[in-house]
């Protein structure tokens, strides 16, 4: 029974860790959005929900969103720019 305990922990702990990696990281954003700073500002995108703003940045990417320039980014790094934009740079 321990164990089990013990399990459902370590379980928990680690959804714990990759919902905060999914949320995005706001400092590592700063240098990936610079490949985006010459045409946006953060500020535009100031108070902006995390999640909405990294789809779409998704969606830029995948294409499905027309956009100016053809940007490649991981998901991780739309996450990474959108919680930095979303905190308005
Ligand atoms: C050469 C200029 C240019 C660059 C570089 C650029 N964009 Fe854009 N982007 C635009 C323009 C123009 C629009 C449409 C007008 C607007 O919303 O500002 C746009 C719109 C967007 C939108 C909104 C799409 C929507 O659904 O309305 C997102 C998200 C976006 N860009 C993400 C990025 C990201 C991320 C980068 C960097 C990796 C980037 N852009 C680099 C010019 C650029």
């Amino acid at each position: 029974m321990k164990t089990l305990k013990l399990l459902a922990a370590t379980a928990a702990a680690t959804m714990l860790v990759l919902g905060t990696a999914q949320a995005g990281d706001a400092a590592a954003g700063k240098t990936k959005a610079e490949a985006c700073a010459d045409c946006h500002d953060p500020a535009d995108f100031a108070g902006e929900d995390t999640a909405a703003l990294t789809q779409m940045i998704k969606d830029v990417v995948g294409g499905k969103t027309k956009h100016k320039a053809k940007i490649t980014v991981s998901d991780a790094d739309a996450a990474d720019i959108a919680a930095f934009w979303a905190a308005g740079g």
